[in-house]
């Protein structure tokens, strides 16, 4: 019996360990883009509005203050679940002029809290917006985040 490992059974277990490992990875990233086509995301709500909605997210950099499921900015509330806290689950009309309403006050001057700045959007651009905000709440992100306070 030889001592320690042979040169071809380190190289044996160098090899036969990167294509484990690689075709683990391989499994693990098909998987993943699998259960995001299919199950987490709402692809029968992804309509042109809900596109434009990103566009004009992206244009404003919303995300400069804001976080959406997590990513982006902690100055200003997480939006990835801003839908739901205004009630768009249970009074989708009433969600929609409230956010649309809450938007065009903004900025409110009210001492010592942090200030949104006013977004001069047209009523498409901002019920797109809203379209968005609301897609985004309907993905299954596992309950991120943990409170609904955001
Ligand atoms: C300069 C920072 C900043 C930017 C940029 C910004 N916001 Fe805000 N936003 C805030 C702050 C701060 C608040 C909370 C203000 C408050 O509670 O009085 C807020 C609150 C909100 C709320 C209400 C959240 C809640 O839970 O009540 C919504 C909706 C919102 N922003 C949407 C947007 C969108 C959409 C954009 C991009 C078009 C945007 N914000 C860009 C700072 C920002």
């Amino acid at each position: 019996m030889t001592e320690g490992l042979t040169k071809a059974a380190a190289r044996n277990i160098f090899y036969g360990g990167s294509l484990f490992f690689f075709l683990l990875f391989t499994a693990l990233t098909a998987h993943s883009h699998w259960y995001m086509v299919n199950d987490s995301t709402d692809k029968e709500g992804l309509t042109d509005s809900v596109e434009l909605g990103k566009h004009v997210w992206e244009e404003n950099m919303c995300i400069n203050c804001h976080s959406i499921m997590g990513e982006g900015a902690y100055f200003a509330p997480e939006l990835g679940n801003v839908w739901e806290r205004y009630g768009g689950h249970d009074n989708p009309e009433g969600a929609r002029m409230a956010l649309t309403a809450w938007m065009r006050a903004q900025p409110t001057g009210a001492e010592g809290r942090r200030q949104m700045p006013y977004f001069d959007l047209s009523d498409e651009e901002m019920n797109a917006l809203i379209d968005f905000l609301k897609w985004t709440d309907s993905i299954d992100d596992q309950d991120w985040p943990p409170h609904p306070a955001g």
